[in-house]
């Protein structure tokens, strides 16, 4: 099946308030539609410094603004879509075959992410026009 950015959603994780502040956990299979194998977090990002710039050809993932906020651009090889993260209990669910840029990162921005496989280079499309290609095999 064709990927689509309109399966990317952003999710309203839970939030356990008291007087103390917050706790947002997140459990796979629960809160979030694939079990997580990793994490792993972006900070101290260059203010103006973009990332990402590739697919990924098996990897869900879910990207959360643990602190400060950023924009993340995702594009089917159709359509292109823009959200903005700035809560930490919101959460971006990201298919795979779906090519994304992350910017405009805030002063101090943590930007978590939680992923359904272990790190393989062989899951990443780096190149947009074999994006392109192959999207539309699919
Ligand atoms: P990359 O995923 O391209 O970063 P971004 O999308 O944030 O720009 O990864 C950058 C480098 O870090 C690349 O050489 C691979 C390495 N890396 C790991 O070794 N393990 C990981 O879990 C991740 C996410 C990256």
């Amino acid at each position: 099946m064709k990927a689509s950015i309109h399966v990317c959603e952003v999710l309203d994780l839970p939030k356990i308030h008291n007087r103390a502040g917050n706790i947002t956990p997140i459990q796979g299979q629960i809160d979030i539609p694939f079990d997580i194998e990793r994490v792993y977090y972006l900070y101290d990002v260059p203010s103006g410094e973009t990332r990402g710039g590739h697919a990924h050809k098996n990897l869900h993932q879910l990207i959360v603004a643990a602190s400060g906020s950023f924009d993340v651009v995702l594009d089917d090889g159709k359509e292109q879509k823009t959200i903005s993260l700035n809560r930490p209990n919101f959460g971006l669910y990201v298919t795979p075959y779906i090519w994304r840029e992350l910017e405009n990162f805030s002063s101090g921005a943590v930007l978590l992410v939680l992923a359904s496989m272990n790190y393989d280079e062989m899951d990443y499309i780096r190149d947009y026009q074999e994006f392109l290609t192959t999207t539309n095999e699919l």
